[in-house]
C-alpha cells in the first residue's frame, strides 16, 4: 500500500528528538510521499530544508492566517521557486483565534493567491470558522488547484468546493466521536479527496492526546474505508493518486 501524507509539520520542535528515525520508519511503513507545510518564515525555510534532505519530502510555503501580520511576500516568492516546493500554503482565514486582524488576514490571503497563480502552484487552504469569506475570496480569482486542508464544513459546503473542481482533505478529526464529517466522507467523490495528519496535531482515535505522526494515517484510512464501505487499500490508493496528480504533476 502506498500512502501520501499531504499535510504535516515535521520541522516543528515536537520532532527534534527523533525526526530522522521517525521519517525512516514512515518510509519503511508505506508512507511514500510527505508534503511538509510552512506557516511562517521560520517553518517555510525549515520545510524547504527538510525537502532538500529527503527525496520523498516536498514543501509548501506560505503564511498561516495566525502569522499574517508578519507576512513577507518576497521571502515566500523566493522560496516558492525552489524545485521541491509544490504548493502555496497553508494560507487562509482563522476567525476562531483571530491572532491577526481579519483585514490583514484577508489581504495576505489575496496576495498569496495572486502569487500562486503567477507561478502556477496549487493552494493549500486553512479555514477555521471562515467558510463564506474564504469561498468569496477564492471565487474572485478561481484558481484551478485548491485543497481545503482539514476540511471542517458540512456536506453543502463540500458540494460547493467540489463543484469548483477543488479538493477536500481529511485528517484524524474524521475518527472523533463528535465528528460531523460522516456525511462529507460519504458524499465526497473518489477523485476529490486527500488524506493528511496535520502532525504533530489532531491525532486520530485511538492515539488522541499524543503527538501525531504520518504513521497514524492508517487510522484515518480505516475510518474513511469504514464510512464509504470500501477496502482501506482502495482508500489509500485513491487519495494517493489524487494527491500525486494535484501536487506532483504539472497540468
Ligand atoms: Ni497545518
Amino acid at each position: 500500500m502506498n500512502i501520501f501524507e499531504t499535510h504535516a509539520h515535521l520541522d516543528f520542535p515536537q520532532f527534534n528528538k527523533d525526526r530522522n528515525e521517525l521519517l525512516q520508519k514512515c518510509f519503511r511503513e508505506d508512507v511514500k510521499y510527505i508534503i511538509n507545510v510552512g506557516v511562517d518564515a521560520k517553518s517555510c525555510k525549515a520545510s524547504v530544508k527538510l525537502a532538500e534532505k529527503y527525496e520523498n519530502i516536498f514543501a509548501s510555503v506560505g503564511y498561516h492566517p495566525h502569522d499574517a501580520k508578519d507576512f513577507d511576500l518576497m521571502l515566500i516568492e523566493k522560496l516558492a521557486k525552489h524545485k521541491k516546493v509544490v504548493a502555496i500554503g497553508e494560507i487562509g482565514l482563522d476567525y476562531y483565534r483571530n491572532l491577526s486582524p481579519r483585514d490583514v488576514q484577508k489581504n495576505v490571503l489575496r496576495k498569496q493567491i495572486e502569487l500562486a497563480l503567477k507561478i502556477d502552484l496549487p493552494i493549500i487552504i486553512h479555514d477555521r470558522d471562515a467558510h463564506a469569506d474564504i469561498y468569496e475570496i477564492l471565487t474572485e480569482y478561481n484558481p484551478p488547484k485548491v485543497v481545503f486542508h482539514c476540511f471542517s464544513g458540512d456536506e453543502v459546503f463540500a458540494e460547493k468546493i467540489i463543484e469548483k473542481g477543488w479538493f477536500i482533505s481529511l485528517t484524524g478529526t474524521v475518527t472523533y466521536k463528535n465528528s460531523h464529517l460522516e456525511n462529507v466522507v460519504r458524499m465526497v467523490p473518489k477523485d476529490k479527496f486527500f488524506i493528511e495528519t496535520d502532525s504533530p496535531y489532531l491525532s486520530p482515535v485511538p492515539k488522541r492526546g499524543k503527538r501525531n505522526s504520518p504513521l497514524n494515517l492508517r487510522y484515518v484510512i480505516e475510518k474513511i474505508a469504514d464510512i464509504k464501505r470500501l477496502p482501506p487499500k482502495m482508500i489509500a490508493e485513491m487519495s494517493f493518486q489524487n494527491a500525486e496528480n494535484f501536487f506532483l504533476k504539472k497540468a
